[in-house]
């Protein structure tokens, strides 16, 4: 009798430190955040009382932003300086002045929400993410890192927090290349990308509309220099984002938060074989040159020389194997192969290219066919997250006593071109399944604010410590 009623006594007592800690959630945080931002307790000013995110106006919003759509809900489909990129542009830069943020954008529309700290001249700490959506994609990739980002401005303002370093949020132009063929165009150029502005002024779409005319129907390129796009050195002092994983692992292994140590980025080829082609009943095996069987042979050659590397962060795939006249009965005359190769170290990456241009070579020689074309197309760097900003992100979710754990980002982001210009970190959220680029695409309202919990008192901390 006595034992079971000290079990009950011990069960009561736990629940009774469980409610505790749910009841005292924001004194916690107010004490720790003191310890947290480094600054004395007696500046009340500095202190974050609690980190209430606005779940239900923040699920409003990303449902409004999926209305300017080109295809029906639940799908999103929001290209580059088209009119919904233009109405959902407009939205971004309300909600922003309704945060009170300062807005500003620049020639290709990168649009910046500056909340101005008391060291105005010192570089800001910046966050943000993209809007736009390939056909047919989700409601939530890019959009969680924008409209998230504008959550926790608000949520550090509600909290009485003051910015020392200006905090700005960013919603990068173009990070989908639906339109031009040319993937984190915002941030690329934001990065100093000096080939990328020269080009820009020649860049046409699929029906002929120039990047130039496009970009000015949608109220830019008023100046047509697009290095003045580039920001300056000391812009930033750290860059954020938060962004749904895109992958399996977090929800998988029920953990609430990613954080991202290292982008992998890919590097694309096109490969091009000739060779006589024939009829094929007539031409007998020993007088061919098969172009078709060049072009399949190195797709398997990508795919061991990616093994060779020893790394599971290797990885090559060949997605585009064409092969002309493609006709049951005629022997592949031409063949056209498209490789995207990614890796996090950029050296072994390169190897693979090495090596796939060798076996390019070398089958071409032994089949006897052309090799018309071997051409890089795209050879990105890698980029690794600064450990400033990983501390930052990771004392946050310890503070919020949040799950997390050290990943790396397999897809790129607007993150691998700003880590060219400041230090970088990325915060990733699970969503359902791991889908992205469908209409699937989901967060949970509670996942994304923890996202931007953790994303809120990462800002406030860089914004005071660094
Ligand atoms: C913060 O809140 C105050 C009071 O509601 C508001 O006036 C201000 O615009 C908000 N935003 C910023 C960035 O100060
Ligand atoms: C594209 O537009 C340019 C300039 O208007 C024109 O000179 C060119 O012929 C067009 N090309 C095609 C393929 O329509
Ligand atoms: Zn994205």
């Amino acid at each position: 009798m006595a034992s079971r009623f000290l079990l009950l006594l011990l069960l009561l007592s736990l629940l009774l430190i469980g409610n505790c800690i749910e009841e005292d959630e924001t004194t916690t945080i107010k004490t720790t955040m003191e310890q947290f931002s480094g600054y004395p307790a007696a500046d009340p000013s500095q202190e974050i009382h609690s980190i209430p995110v606005d779940s239900l106006a923040l699920q409003q919003q990303i449902d409004e932003l999926s209305t300017f759509s080109d295809s029906a809900a639940p799908s999103v489909t929001r290209i580059l300086y088209s009119d919904n990129d233009v109405v959902a542009r407009r939205f971004i830069k309300n909600l922003m002045g309704r945060a009170g943020l300062s807005v500003r954008e620049d020639a290709v529309g990168n649009i910046f929400g500056r909340w101005e700290g008391s060291e105005p001249d010192a570089p800001a700490v910046s966050t943000g993410s993209h809007i736009d959506a390939i056909p047919y994609s989700g409601k939530y990739d890019g959009v969680v890192g924008v409209l998230g980002a504008i959550e926790a401005i608000n949520v550090l303002n509600r909290s009485g927090f003051k910015p020392k370093r200006s905090l700005e949020v960013i919603m990068f132009t173009s990070e989908e290349p639906t339109r031009y063929g040319i993937s984190c165009l915002g941030s690329r150029l934001l990065a100093g990308s000096v080939s990328l502005a020269k080009a820009l002024t020649q860049t046409v779409d699929n029906a002929n509309i120039s990047f130039l005319d496009a970009a000015k129907s949608a109220g830019y390129a008023e100046n047509e220099d697009f290095s003045s796009v580039f920001l300056d050195e000391k812009s930033y002092s750290a860059f954020v984002e938060l962004h749904i994983e895109q992958g399996p692992i977090l929800e998988n292994e029920g953990i609430s938060i990613g954080i991202v140590t290292a982008i992998a980025a890919p590097a694309s080829i096109k490969v091009g074989f000739g060779g006589n082609g024939g009829h094929a009943g007539a031409v007998l095996m020993p007088q061919r040159n098969d172009a078709g069987l060049a072009a399949a042979e190195l797709a398997l050659a990508v795919e061991k020389h990616v093994l060779e590397s020893g790394s599971v962060d290797t990885v090559g795939t060949v997605g585009i194997l064409e092969v002309h006249p493609g006709a049951i009965n005629s022997i592949p005359s031409r063949s056209h192969i498209e490789i995207d190769t990614r890796d996090i170290d950029e050296k072994r990456r390169n190897t693979v290219i090495e090596k796939v241009h060798e076996s390019a070579v070398s089958i071409s020689k032994r089949r006897g066919v052309d090799l018309l074309e071997f051409k890089i197309v795209n050879q990105d760097p890698p980029a690794l997250s600064d450990d400033s900003v990983i501390n930052a992100m990771e004392s946050a979710a310890q503070l919020l006593g949040l799950s997390h754990k050290k990943m790396i980002s397999r897809a790129y982001h607007d993150s691998l071109f700003m880590a060219r210009k400041a230090p970088m970190g990325m915060i990733f959220i699970p969503c359902y399944k791991g889908y992205s680029h469908k209409p699937e695409e989901y967060a949970s309202p509670e996942d994304i604010a923890k996202g931007v919990k953790v994303l809120a008192l990462t800002l406030a901390k860089l914004s005071i410590n660094s």
